[in-house]
């Protein structure tokens, strides 16, 4: 048996709440049907913070999603968050099941959002049936976050080759090592793998075909503020036209929507913005 090794908290991530009480550890709740210590009301109710860190302005937002989102991600690389290019990806196979995962942004421009991942992974089934997705990222300690929604489509080789070659050739080695989302035998088996395909690629490692880069193409970005009294600021940009919101009809319509150039006849209540040489309407969402 291996001794597990958790990780140690730092200073600045120490099981202290705001009122200095050590919650480390303690164990308030019952014992719920699940057989493990339930975490009750009381004690999440301590943590509760109001967020006033900033506000969001129509008047100061920028003219279209990527600036800024650029502005954004900007002051979170300025503040040192830990990895401001973390995002959650919600994904569903096509019964509708759900599942939502951290991956790590590689790259975005007017064209939208890209990672990368095993092609043959839970997330790469969901997407193969159901080339939809939405993507949060979360900057819980500037009280802000943001979200995309669209459509999914795979990079072309060239481009997954340059993100793979981006990447040390140790976690080159653990894409072909690792059967991603199946089960495996143990840690062993793994550490096996990882030394088959070492002494297979002793030079350069290629590409496998199983892993590259997908694109998230936007039909909404939201940029979330945080704001006292859980009365946070919530700005829209949303393709001229698109849905968000009932899936059948919003998928229509935003289907036809990335297949043509959508018109201006929607300048929604704010006016719009443009990206991507589409016309784009800014709005304001009840928080
Ligand atoms: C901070 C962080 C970054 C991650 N980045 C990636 C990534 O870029 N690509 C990836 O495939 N998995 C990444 N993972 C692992 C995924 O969260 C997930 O476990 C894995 O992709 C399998 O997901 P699936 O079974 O739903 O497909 C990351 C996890 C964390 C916590």
């Amino acid at each position: 048996m291996h001794q597990a090794r958790g990780p140690r908290p730092d200073a600045d991530n120490a099981d202290m709440v705001e009122d200095g009480t050590d919650k480390g550890g303690t164990d308030k709740g019952g014992t719920d049907k699940a057989g493990g210590a339930a975490v009750g009301t009381d004690e999440l109710g301590v943590l509760r913070r109001d967020y006033r860190a900033g506000t969001l302005d129509e008047s100061e937002l920028a003219q279209t999603w990527l600036e800024q989102f650029r502005q954004w991600f900007d002051t979170a690389l300025a503040c040192g968050l830990r990895e401001p290019h973390a995002m959650v990806l919600a994904t569903a196979d096509a019964g509708g099941r759900p599942r939502a995962r951290t991956v790590l942004l590689k790259q975005v421009d007017a064209a939208g959002f890209v990672w990368a991942t095993n092609y043959g992974s839970r997330k790469g089934q969901d997407l193969a049936a159901n080339p939809r997705a939405a993507l949060c990222f979360s900057w819980v300690d500037l009280e802000r976050q943001v979200h995309a929604e669209g459509a999914v489509e795979q990079l072309s080789s060239a481009e997954s080759d340059s993100i793979f070659a981006a990447r040390p050739r140790g976690a080159q080695l653990a894409a072909w090592a690792s059967p991603q989302s199946e089960p495996v035998a143990g840690r062993d088996e793994l550490d096996r793998r990882l030394a088959d395909v070492s002494a297979r690629f002793t030079r350069q490692v290629p590409r496998p075909e199983h892993w590259g880069g997908y694109r998230l193409r936007p039909v909404s970005v939201e940029f979330w503020q945080g704001r006292g009294d859980r009365l946070h600021d919530r700005l829209r940009y949303r393709r001229a036209g698109g849905l968000t919101g009932a899936p059948a009809v919003a998928d229509a319509v935003n289907d036809a929507l990335e297949s043509h150039p959508c018109t201006e006849d929607d300048p929604g209540p704010l006016g719009e913005a443009r990206a991507d040489g589409r016309s784009w309407v800014i709005e304001r969402l009840g928080p």
